[in-house]
């Protein structure tokens, strides 16, 4: 008798889209978003950074998910059907998240420290509280366990339960602050004027730059998060729809999150002397602190919502990057789920510890444990959205665009009009756009990216020092780094997994199914004992 086979996945397409935007809503929307429109040129930057959403992120984000969707299985695998050769870029996009992973668990760790500590004088406490390791150590760690401990529920009753409850949470939570934000009196109208009115001067191609990096960042895009969550996916969902209000949600968080931040500052600025600054870490840390503090009683309040709301968009972020490489683990080695996820975290929190030690240095003046000139949270951010995100941006858009489907001839490419009825029939459904979203997918948005990055490498190399390009051996280094991580994920996958199982999402129904044939098969055989 044929067995249903029972899918291993979300419940339904608003838990998709729920978990997808908790992905993609984090600290890049609340935290480095405001701080990079703060440094290149206001509304200006926001403009470029929409245009990227819209033209780019969006392109990618629907290639990820249903290369993920047609799959059922995880990014190495998702890559291989599609064509073997590429499926060493299924390794990397489960190593680029896992990368951001290590430093945002201890970026996390902050958030709840902060949240925690409201109640308390926040406003002094950066300095003191980054350069004392244990204690970021320690915050850290339960960030990581809150993490965990989601990821280990499983995608429907732990990622999808969570965001379903945390998302509308947060939502709330940021609208009223925006409210009251808004409505501080003196100095909004400036903070409005210097978030909306654009600088076109103060944006310049490095501002454009940070732009779309930012978007795909943000997006969670060019990381195997959308594949993997994709992947979890049922039938009846509509990628197009579906990627659309991830994006929207995700810019929506962002923009608000500049509205409440600049009028603040503002607001602000005479009573307590704060400055905007570029430094994102000191504006979350440091400025904000600093205005809750001068709100007396009222401001502990807000300072609790602010940091537990930033710490909510955090650990929604921090699951899906965890469950890209526990996808993975689980399938490939046929483990189940709580060791694939204790060897993922136990991992990321291994290198999780230097980089908070080294940030903690560096925000404390002092000169130790860098690398190439950074400190390791910077290196490892650098690498990953400077190289491998655009790397596996370009790669989904050219697995989807070009490989996925055979032309008729051998002698000519697949056009857009065949791509796009294909995509079509199989059950990629994009109406009207469908033959623009084709043409985008084969050839502006992969040409693009290309020119972006290489552009973002010469910037990394020769980085402009007022105003005239110097070359910097540190950046060399960087890229050389990035770049030997990029050999190392394709020699793995050429010797050890080109031609090996490497798994799909069934197999962890089958795992869970023999594990509890084997634990009943034990209770049996304790009853007749
Ligand atoms: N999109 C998240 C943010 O804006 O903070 C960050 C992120 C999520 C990065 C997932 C990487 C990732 F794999």
């Amino acid at each position: 008798m044929d067995r249903p086979v029972k899918r291993n996945g979300f419940a339904g397409g608003l838990g998709f889209i729920l978990a997808a935007a908790g992905s993609a809503v984090g600290l890049g929307n609340l935290w480095s978003f405001p701080y990079k429109t703060s440094k290149n040129g206001g509304a200006a930057f926001v403009f470029v950074y929409i245009f990227s959403v819209i033209i780019l992120g969006l392109i990618v984000m629907i290639a990820e998910i249903y290369l993920g969707k047609r799959a059922q299985a995880n990014s190495i695998t998702a890559y291989k059907k599609v064509n073997k050769n590429l499926g060493w870029l299924g390794l990397l996009s489960i190593v680029g998240p896992f990368m951001v992973l290590c430093y945002y668990t201890v970026l996390g760790g902050y958030t709840v420290k902060f949240a925690m500590n409201s109640f308390s004088d926040n406003s002094t406490i950066m300095q003191t509280f980054s350069g004392n390791t244990g204690e970021v150590v320690l915050y850290s760690a339960l960030f990581m366990i809150l993490s965990v401990l989601v990821v280990t529920g499983g995608v429907k009753n732990g990622i999808e339960k969570a965001c379903k409850v945390l998302m509308p949470i947060l939502f709330v939570i940021m609208v009223c602050i925006v409210v009251y934000c808004l409505f501080l009196g003196e100095g909004v109208s400036d903070g409005l004027k210097y978030y909306l009115a654009p600088d076109f001067s103060a944006l310049g191609f490095d501002g454009i730059l940070a732009a779309m990096s930012q978007a795909f960042f943000s997006l969670s895009v060019g990381m195997g998060i959308m594949i993997s969550y994709g992947s979890y996916t049922g039938k009846n969902i509509n990628v197009g729809k579906s990627a659309v209000w991830i994006a929207v949600f995700d810019t929506i968080v962002a923009l608000l999150a500049g509205l409440a931040v600049f009028p603040t500052i503002f607001h602000y600025q005479a009573e307590t002397g704060i400055q905007l600054q570029n430094n994102g870490i000191v504006l979350m840390f440091s400025s904000l602190p600093i205005v809750f503090k001068s709100l007396g009683p009222v401001g502990n309040i807000v300072s609790f919502f602010f940091f537990g709301m930033v710490s909510i968009a955090a650990v929604t972020s921090m699951i899906s990057m965890l469950e890209v490489a526990t996808q993975f683990f689980i399938q490939k080695f046929r483990i189940k789920r709580k060791k694939a996820i204790a060897i993922v975290g136990g991992v990321g929190f291994a290198f999780a510890v230097p980089i908070g030690i080294s940030l903690g240095f560096a925000l404390t003046g002092k000169e130790k444990m860098m690398l190439a000139g950074n400190n390791l949270l910077d290196v490892f951010d650098i690498i990953v959205t400077n190289v491998i995100i655009p790397i596996c941006a370009i790669g989904a858009c050219i697995a989807l665009g070009w490989f996925t489907y055979k032309s008729n001839s051998a002698k000519e490419a697949l056009s857009c009009r065949k791509l796009s009825s294909n995509l079509q029939e199989e059950g990629l459904k994009l109406g009207k756009v469908g033959l623009l979203f084709s043409f985008m997918l084969k050839y502006a948005a992969p040409i693009l990216i290309g020119v972006i990055e290489v552009f973002g490498i010469i910037d990394i190399v020769f980085p402009s020092v007022s105003g005239t390009r110097t070359f910097s051996m540190n950046g060399l280094i960087l890229v050389l780094i990035a770049l030997v991580i990029m050999i190392v994920c394709a020699v793995i996958y050429f010797v050890f997994l080109k031609n090996k199982e490497t798994g799909t999402n069934e197999d962890e129904v089958v795992i869970q199914e023999e594990a509890e044939k084997e634990e009943e098969e034990k209770e049996e055989a304790a009853v007749q004992e």
